[in-house]
C-alpha cells in the first residue's frame, strides 16, 4: 500500500472499507451541499504568511481546551452511528484520543454507550446532549454522564430538526444496517467491517437502548428517530435547565451567529463551538469559518471560542486559530481514518494534522501554538 501522507488517503481507504450507506452519512451534508463545500472553499481561500529566519527549533503545540492540557489545539467531535463505521468505532477512537492526549466527546447517538467508552478509557470523555422531547430521559442522559465521570458535556444547538442528506435517504440507511437486496453486495464486499460487526455486540443506539421505540432492537432510520424524539420547541431557557443539572464545564455547539453567542453566553455556556454541523444542518449557512470572526468579537472576552466544520489539516486547525479559536473539532477528519483503519487510522489521522500543525506553525514563523494569531495570515 502506497504510505498515507494526507486525510484525503485515509478517506479514500475508508470508502473502499467501509459500506456504501455509512460512508456516505459520514461524508456528505445537507441538500444541495452548498454549505458543505462552502466551508472547504473558504479554508481553502484563507491564506497564510510565510516568514523566515526566525529560530523555529523550540516548537510547542499544548495548549488547554475548557481548563483540560491538550496536546494540540485538537478534539475530536462528537459523531452520530461511528460504531457503525467501524465495529466498536466509539472505543477505539476514544482510545487513539487517549493516547494522543487530546478529546474524544461521545455522541448521544453513538453505538457503543456511555458506559461501554468508560470502561475502556482511563481519562475521562465529554459527552455530547441531544435533548429529547422526553426530559426525563434526557436528565437520566446527564447523569449517566456525571457517573461516568465525563469532564465537559457538549450541548447540540443546531440539530433540534434534522436537515435532509439526500444520500442517506437514497441509501436506506437504517440502524443497525439491513442487509438488503440493494445492498448486500455492497457489504459482502467489505468483510472486514462485517466480521468486526458480527463480533461486538455493540450494534444498536448504545445509550437509548430501552428508550427508542421496540425496546432499542428495532431499526430505525437516524431521521425518522429525530424527528420523532428530539424536543423542537429547545430553548436558551433548556440551556439555563441542562445548566442547572450540570455542575461542570458546558460546551454549547453550533453557533453561527453573534446574538446567539451572546444568549449562549448568558445561558451559562463556559465554551462556544463555532460550528454549521460540518455543512450537515440549514443549507447555504455561510461556511463556519466565515462566522467565526464575528462571534470573537461579540463574546470572545466571556467564554472560549472553539471552532469546527470543515477541518481537514493542520493548516485549517491554523488558520481556525488565527481567526481566533482557541481550538478546533474534528469530525470527517477522524472518522476517515476510522473507517480506514479503526483506531490505527484515528492515530493516523491525528498525526497527520499534528504534524502539518507544526511544520506550518515553523514556516510561519511560530514556535508556541497559543501564540498563534491574525500575524499569520497573509492579507494582499
Ligand atoms: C448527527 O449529528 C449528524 O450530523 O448526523
Amino acid at each position: 500500500m502506497t504510505p498515507i501522507t494526507c486525510n484525503e488517503d485515509l478517506r479514500q481507504l475508508a470508502m473502499r472499507r467501509a459500506p456504501r450507506a455509512i460512508f456516505d452519512y459520514v461524508d456528505r451534508g445537507s441538500y444541495d451541499e452548498h454549505t458543505l463545500n462552502g466551508n472547504r472553499r473558504a479554508l481553502d481561500a484563507l491564506m497564510l504568511r510565510q516568514r523566515v529566519m526566525i529560530d523555529v527549533d523550540q516548537r510547542s503545540l499544548a495548549t488547554t481546551m475548557a481548563g483540560e492540557a491538550v496536546s494540540m489545539p485538537v478534539g475530536l467531535a462528537p459523531t452520530g452511528l461511528t460504531g457503525i463505521l467501524h465495529a466498536d468505532g466509539e472505543i477505539l477512537a476514544a482510545r487513539a484520543a487517549q493516547a494522543a492526549g487530546v478529546p474524544f466527546t461521545l455522541s448521544t447517538v453513538s453505538i457503543c454507550s456511555i458506559e461501554a467508552v468508560r470502561a475502556a478509557v482511563e481519562k475521562p470523555f465529554w459527552f455530547q446532549l441531544y435533548v429529547m422531547r422526553d426530559r426525563d430521559f434526557a436528565a437520566s442522559l446527564i447523569q449517566r454522564a456525571k457517573t461516568a465521570q465525563c469532564s465537559a458535556l457538549v450541548l447540540t444547538a443546531d440539530l433540534q430538526i434534522q436537515g435532509q442528506r439526500h444520500r442517506d435517504i437514497k441509501n436506506g440507511l437504517t440502524v443497525p444496517p439491513r442487509l438488503t437486496v440493494g445492498n448486500a453486495l455492497d457489504l459482502l464486499r467489505r468483510p472486514r467491517w462485517a466480521w468486526g460487526m458480527l463480533r461486538t455486540p455493540h450494534r444498536n443506539f448504545g445509550n437509548l437502548a430501552g428508550f427508542i421505540s421496540g425496546g432499542g432492537k428495532g431499526m430505525t432510520t437516524l431521521s425518522q428517530w429525530i424527528g420523532s424524539q428530539f424536543d423542537p420547541t429547545l430553548s436558551w431557557q433548556d440551556v439555563a435547565w441542562v445548566r442547572s443539572l450540570w455542575p461542570g464545564k458546558l460546551i454549547v455547539k453550533g453557533i453561527l451567529d453573534a446574538d446567539d453567542a451572546r444568549a449562549a453566553v448568558d445561558a451559562g455556556a463556559d465554551v462556544i463551538v463555532v460550528s454549521n454541523h460540518g455543512g450537515r444542518q440549514l443549507d447555504s449557512a455561510p461556511p463556519a469559518i466565515l462566522a467565526l470572526p464575528q462571534v470573537v468579537a461579540a463574546v470572545g472576552d466571556r467564554c472560549e471560542i472553539w471552532f469546527d466544520s470543515g477541518v481537514r489539516s493542520g493548516q485549517d486547525v491554523l488558520k481556525a486559530l488565527a481567526l481566533g479559536a482557541r481550538a478546533t473539532l474534528i469530525g470527517k477528519a477522524f472518522l476517515y481514518g476510522l473507517g480506514a483503519m479503526g483506531e490505527r487510522g484515528v492515530t493516523t489521522a491525528l498525526d497527520l494534522i499534528r504534524r502539518e500543525l507544526d511544520v506550518s506553525m515553523a514556516l510561519t514563523g511560530t514556535r508556541d501554538v497559543r501564540e498563534i494569531g491574525p500575524q499569520v495570515l497573509w492579507r494582499p
